[in-house]
């Protein structure tokens, strides 16, 4: 029996593309069976969708609190029997409350070496816009399991990528996706649901 995985994503999905392509290659332990998005027109639900992959939407000022937010979550992923939950681009904060339910079990792929550049407001852009400012010279992805501490669980993978002269935040997003993310997300999302197969 495969690992059962839910994607949680916000916006255009492309970790989830990669995901979702990478299965029965390099993902062979675990399958995509639910994506949920805390936001309508992420266009990651419609990649899902063309995928055949069921898909909820969980809105947080529809459940009211965080903590409603989070035990709303919580229900989804149990009614689809989910073991393994991969934020891909999911642009909302996990508290404590959610993260200890699933120990070992939250992987979040961050665009840049953590510990540069991460942690509460460093997301999307934000973090290749405060990289190119600081003038670093290498950058890169990292993927790691999600605790309490935003983008300060332990380490899975990381990948270096170069800035290259005149990159804008947009040409480096890109190219930190092509050359890091779409291949290490999906080599972790292997690594641990093999593990837990064992
Ligand atoms: C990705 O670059 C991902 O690493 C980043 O948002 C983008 C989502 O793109 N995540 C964070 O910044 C989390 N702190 P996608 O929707 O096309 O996968």
């Amino acid at each position: 029996m495969k690992t059962k995985i839910a994607v949680l994503v916000s916006g255009g999905g492309t970790n989830l593309q990669a995901l979702i392509d990478a299965q029965g290659s390099v993902l062979t332990s675990g399958e995509i069976a639910l994506v949920v998005a805390n936001n309508r027109d992420a266009y990651a639900l419609e990649r899902a969708k063309k995928a055949g992959i069921p898909t909820a939407v969980v809105l947080k000022k529809e459940c009211g609190s965080q903590e409603a937010f989070e035990e709303k979550l919580k229900e989804v992923l149990t009614e689809y029997g989910i073991e393994v939950i991969i934020l891909a681009g999911f642009m909302t904060i996990l508290t404590e409350q959610f993260t200890s339910c699933y120990p070992k079990r939250i992987l979040n792929v961050h665009p840049s070496l953590i510990p540069s550049f991460c942690g509460e407001g460093f997301y999307g852009l934000r973090v290749h816009e405060e990289a190119l400012k600081y003038g670093v010279k290498v950058t890169g992805a990292t993927v790691h399991f999600v605790n309490e501490i935003p983008d300060g669980g332990e380490i899975i993978a990381q990948k270096a990528v170069y800035i290259e002269p005149g990159d804008t935040p947009e040409t480096l997003q890109r190219r930190v996706m092509e050359q890091a993310e779409w291949i290490l997300l999906p080599q972790a999302a292997e690594t641990v649901c093999a593990g837990l197969q064992q």
